[in-house]
C-alpha cells in the first residue's frame, strides 16, 4: 500500500505539525534535512509535501494529498470541498477589522474602503451590516494601506497585536478565532478510512500532549 501522502504549510504550521508527528512516534529526519526538496517520507506510512497554504487545500481538494494541514483563515478564504477534521490547536491568531488608532470607523454614512489579503472573508463580514464598502486586495503586509491612506480600515490576520502597534492601527471587532486544522480529501476517506482514522486519532491525543 502507497503511503498517506499529506500536506503542509510550509513554515511555522510545518514546524508544530512536524513536533506533533514526532510525539506520535513518525521518523520526521528527511523533513529536518530536507534541503530543497518538497516530497519526503516520514516513516514508511506516511510522506509529507510542503506547499503554500492555498495550494495545501488545491492538492487535497483534487485528492493528490489524502490529507492537509492549513490555517482556519485559509480554509475560510478558498473553500471548504474536504473535510476538516481535527483542530490541531497551534497556529493560534485572530481575524480583526483594524483601522488607524482613534478613528470611528462606524461613524456617519459615507462610504468605506477595505483592504484585505482575504476578500471573501471581509465580504462576509460585512455582509450582515448595512454599510457601503469597498474593497481593495492587497497580498502582503496589509497593515501599510491605511498608511498610505489608500484605505480606512483592514481585514486581516492579528496574532500578538505587535504589527498594528508599531503602525499606529487598533483593533475596531475581533471577527473570529483561527487555528491550524487537518482536512482531508472526501474520496481518501472513504477508500482508506481505517488508515486515516488512525491517523487522526494519533495526531488527536498527541495534541493534548503538546
Ligand atoms: C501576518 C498578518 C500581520 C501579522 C500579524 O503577516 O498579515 O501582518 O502577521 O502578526 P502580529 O499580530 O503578531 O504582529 P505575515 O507575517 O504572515 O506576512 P505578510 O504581512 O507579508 O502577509
Amino acid at each position: 500500500m502507497k503511503p498517506l501522502r499529506m500536506a503542509l504549510t510550509k513554515g511555522r504550521l510545518e514546524k508544530d505539525t512536524v513536533a506533533l508527528l514526532e510525539r506520535i512516534g513518525y521518523d520526521c529526519e528527511a523533513v529536518h534535512n530536507k534541503g530543497r526538496k518538497l516530497i519526503l517520507p516520514v516513516g514508511d506510512r506516511l510522506e509529507v509535501v510542503l506547499a503554500k497554504a492555498a495550494d495545501v487545500i488545491t492538492y487535497v481538494e483534487h485528492g493528490v494529498c489524502d490529507l492537509g494541514v492549513v490555517g482556519k483563515d485559509t480554509i475560510m478564504e478558498n473553500g471548504t470541498s474536504f473535510y476538516e477534521v481535527l483542530d490541531l490547536g497551534f497556529g493560534r491568531c485572530k481575524f480583526a477589522l483594524a483601522a488607524p488608532k482613534g478613528s470611528d470607523f462606524f461613524g456617519g454614512y459615507a462610504s468605506r474602503t477595505i483592504a484585505t489579503k482575504y476578500p471573501n472573508v471581509a465580504r462576509n463580514y460585512f455582509e450582515s451590516k448595512a454599510m457601503d464598502i469597498r474593497f481593495i486586495k492587497i497580498e502582503g503586509s496589509v497593515e501599510l494601506a491605511p498608511l498610505l491612506g489608500l484605505s480606512d480600515a483592514i481585514v486581516d490576520i492579528v496574532e500578538t497585536g505587535t504589527t498594528l502597534k508599531e503602525n499606529g492601527l487598533e483593533v475596531v471587532e475581533t471577527i473570529c478565532d483561527i487555528s491550524a486544522r487537518l482536512i482531508v480529501n472526501t474520496a481518501s476517506l472513504k477508500l482508506r478510512k481505517a488508515e486515516i482514522e488512525e491517523l487522526v486519532a494519533q495526531m488527536e491525543q498527541a495534541k493534548k500532549q503538546a
